[in-house]
């Protein structure tokens, strides 16, 4: 339902006198906000799931704002407005949401959040097209992720499961190495796609087989194996690699849902090299003596 109001300087007097410590620029928007001429201003709806802090699951609630409609606005522009002016439908003031967001151009990963039901970076979802006539966007933290605060989780996981498949190349520092071996057109075009990963946390955020009882890795450390194998270099330690995906929580463990490929934003080939890794695990497995 499109969501309009005659004036918004309307509601926000409406709400009580103690108003939020507001610096110079909020006190200079909020002026020229209330300065508008009456009529109707187009309102974004947000629903959003708030708790203070992970160790309170009974501050666990949802809260709504309607923050003005700006042309090509996203869901953080919308959360920004929020942050300005904490203050529900309802008119009660609240402490300002907390989420995370650095780059603001779908290139760290850290506004990934449930947005209407489907995982993805908030910072590229733009409202027109979440919200065409007005309905309300609702904007849920990951929930395979340990909750920080509000739409805030911790993805430090991931970070861990990068150091244990050992996705970095190793340099020996101490002496002229000269240049390295060289890489084909063909191996740079397969690892292109394959290197942009940025860590955001969708695909385990999706994937059925990450959950509280299982120890899967995920789609994403596996596809930094293939893409590290793959280096001329990173090659060295192709087998320290592959050992390391297959005990308990390794590759076997994927249940071939590929609802990972769906959501990744970077449209990486996260089956293609899961497929590929499950082989050369197996090959190991089976070779591995005759080849060491
Ligand atoms: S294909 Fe494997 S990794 Fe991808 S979502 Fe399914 S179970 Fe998870
Ligand atoms: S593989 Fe894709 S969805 Fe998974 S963390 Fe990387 S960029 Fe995000
Ligand atoms: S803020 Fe970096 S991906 Fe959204």
């Amino acid at each position: 339902m499109a969501e309009t109001e005659t004036n918004i300087a309307k509601a926000e007097k409406a709400a009580p006198a103690k108003a939020v410590a507001l610096d110079k620029a909020d006190r200079e928007e909020q002026q020229e906000r209330e300065a508008r001429p009456a009529g109707p201003t187009k309102l974004v709806h947000l629903r959003v799931r708030r708790q203070d802090a992970p160790d309170k699951p009974e501050t666990k609630r949802w809260e709504e704002f309607k923050v003005p409609y700006l042309p090509n606005m996203n869901v953080i522009s919308a959360l920004q407005q929020v942050q300005k002016f904490p203050r529900t439908v309802d008119g009660k003031e609240v402490v300002p949401v907390v989420w995370e967001a650095v780059c603001l151009e779908e290139v760290c990963g850290s506004c990934t959040m449930n947005i209407n039901g489907r995982v993805r970076q908030a910072c590229s979802a733009l409202v027109d097209l979440l919200s065409p006539n007005g309905e309300t966007i609702t904007i849920e933290p990951m929930n395979k992720f340990p909750l920080v605060r509000d739409l805030m989780v911790d993805r430090q996981r991931m970070f861990e499961d990068l150091k244990k498949v050992k996705a970095w190349i190793d340099l020996d520092g101490t002496h002229e190495l000269g240049p390295g071996p060289r890489e084909s057109q063909e191996q740079q075009q397969e690892r292109y796609p394959l290197s942009r990963c940025m860590t955001c946390g969708c695909c385990l955020e999706a994937c059925p087989q990450i959950n509280d009882s299982s120890k899967f890795i995920g789609p994403a450390a596996i596809n930094q194996v293939r893409l590290f194998n793959l280096h001329p270099s990173g090659a060295m330690h192709k087998n320290a690699r592959l050992d390391s995906l297959m005990g308990e929580g390794g590759v076997a463990d994927c249940g071939k849902a590929q609802n990972c490929v769906e959501v990744c934003p970077k449209e990486i080939p996260l089956v293609d090299s899961i497929a590929v890794v499950a082989r050369a695990t197996t090959k190991r497995l089976l070779f591995g003596w005759l080849l060491k």
